[in-house]
């Protein structure tokens, strides 16, 4: 017998009998562990709000921030015409300071905090930038640089909910061309100038593209200095961007063996980009909702515009319809963000599946459980396990009614609508264990599952 006849006949008899299992791996979710108050903290996003001169803007319908609980940007006025500090002193960093002090006042509205690029007001976003912070040793531009930021942060009223980041990206040439030694010379004397002048706001860094790996040179180096000069942020920054940067659940133990090693505290943490532009979709922002939130990390979404599309549509969550010349609309994905917004109350405590590719959030709020999952990108099937049915106030076995919800994806522009009601079925469970196969519609496709027990309260 050829082999392939041998597993088409074998195959789905032993499925039948549950022996065989389809599914690449499994998440779990245990009801009768909470983790803390649902906050959100996914929902930020970088550059992505109109600007207005140095006022708020009101282009984007407010509804369409607050119904995903907005609650973090981070600008500084990079890729307009004004060229920033390096290239034109004052006049070429006014522009960029405004179009920042514009979109602070836009997050400020919503309650957002705001993580202000010091880079980007210097110029480096990129490009030519000719100069550096400490050139051939040489601080002094960079002294009066931050002397004036800090002025016009305090002429302007912008300290509260003011997040000073650092600098961008700085393992990337692009963003920091010269040495490293050099960079964390920027490191310690910059968070020295901003303490002296703005001694209650808060510093995050060293945000690098290089998610946190305890083997990285750069990272090794940058601990040793912030430690050794007593320098250290407060809050520790970095961005999860693409599988090749592995994911909060294997990047947090690597932050938690440098702390160890160079004597640094515990901090908050802020994944002040995330997602590669493929990874943009329902079924991956789910899997990075999850990572984000089993780590306790504020997660700001990346934003792959470039120019004005750049200082637009919320980082790819709405856009003009009628072809860019009507009022704004969301996409897909932001009705996974207006779901996860929902999702209030306790998170449960999960685990995501082993192969790193497939995840789940949960929270419960008065007995109601609600799911997110998705996996990163890959159209396979996986299960949700789901333990301590018990803790709802239902059997050791039994049926439990679930109600699926499917979030479609037709790209950035693609107003594919609110999330899809698949139905309402039993789920029979044994042993306090009930598991949920997620066979996504396809690769970008995220799912919500929603279920409740017999009693109320927690
Ligand atoms: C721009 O700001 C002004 C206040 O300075 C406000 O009246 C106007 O509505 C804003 N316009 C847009 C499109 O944001
Ligand atoms: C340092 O740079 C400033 C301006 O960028 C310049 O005026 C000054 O002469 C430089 N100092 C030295 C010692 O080269
Ligand atoms: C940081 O500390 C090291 C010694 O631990 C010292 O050599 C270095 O000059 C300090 N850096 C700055 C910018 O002060
Ligand atoms: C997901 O599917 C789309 C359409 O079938 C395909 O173009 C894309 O490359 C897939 N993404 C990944 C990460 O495999």
């Amino acid at each position: 017998m050829k082999l392939d006849t041998f597993f088409s006949i074998i195959l789905p008899s032993l499925a039948s009998l549950g022996v065989v299992d389809a599914a690449s791996g499994y998440a779990t979710v245990d009801l009768s562990k909470t983790t803390g108050t649902a906050q959100f903290k996914a929902s930020g996003f970088i550059y992505g709000w109109p600007d207005n001169g140095t006022s708020a803007s009101t282009a984007i319908a407010s509804n369409l921030v607050t119904d995903i609980k907005f609650n973090s940007n981070r600008a500084g006025g990079a890729q307009i015409s004004a060229p920033g500090w390096a290239k034109k002193g004052y006049d070429g960093y006014i522009g960029r300071f405004n179009s920042a002090l514009s979109n602070y006042r836009t997050t400020r509205k919503y309650g957002g905090d705001f993580l202000l690029l010091v880079h980007d007001l210097w110029g480096a976003d990129g490009g030519n930038v000719g100069k550096f912070p400490g050139d051939n040793g040489n601080w002094s531009e960079m002294e009066a640089f931050l002397t004036q930021l800090c002025k016009d942060i305090k002429a302007n009223n912008m300290l509260d909910g003011l997040v000073l980041d650092l600098w961008n990206e700085p393992d990337l040439t692009m963003f920091w061309a010269k040495s490293w030694d050099q960079f964390l010379g920027y490191s310690v004397r910059s968070y020295k100038i901003f303490k002296q002048n703005l001694p209650g706001t808060l510093i995050s860094g060293p945000s690098m593209a290089h998610s946190a790996n305890k083997n990285d040179k750069n990272w090794q180096a940058w601990a040793q200095a912030v430690s050794s000069n007593n320098t250290i942020p407060d809050i520790y920054s970095w961005h999860q961007i693409g599988a090749w940067e592995r994911e909060p659940d294997s990047t947090m133990p690597d932050l938690n063996s440098l702390q160890k090693t160079y004597s640094l505290p515990s901090r908050p943490i802020d994944i002040n980009e995330y997602a590669s532009k493929d990874e943009q979709n329902p079924a991956c922002t789910a899997f990075y909702i999850a990572q984000l939130e089993r780590n306790n990390m504020r997660g700001l979404r990346s934003n792959w515009g470039g120019g004005a599309a750049l200082h637009d549509s919320m980082a790819n969550l709405v856009f003009r319809a009628s072809g860019g010349t009507g009022g704004y609309v969301p996409n897909g994905e932001w009705w996974l963000y207006k779901y996860y917004a929902g999702m209030t109350g306790e998170k449960l405590a999960t685990t995501g599946a082993k192969d790193r590719r497939f995840d789940v959030f949960a929270t419960r709020e008065e007995g109601v459980v609600k799911l997110i999952a998705g996996t990163r990108s890959v159209k396979a099937q996986y299960e949700v396990r789901i333990s301590g049915l018990t803790a709802l106030g239902l059997g050791k076995s039994g049926k439990v009614s679930v109600k699926t919800l499917r979030f479609d994806w037709s790209g950035d522009r693609g107003q594919v609508g609110g999330p899809v009601e698949v139905g309402v079925k039993d789920v029979a469970y044994e042993n306090d264990e009930m598991t949920i196969l997620v066979d996504p519609m396809a690769n970008s496709t995220a799912y919500a599952y929603e279920f409740s027990g017999n009693k109320k309260g927690t």
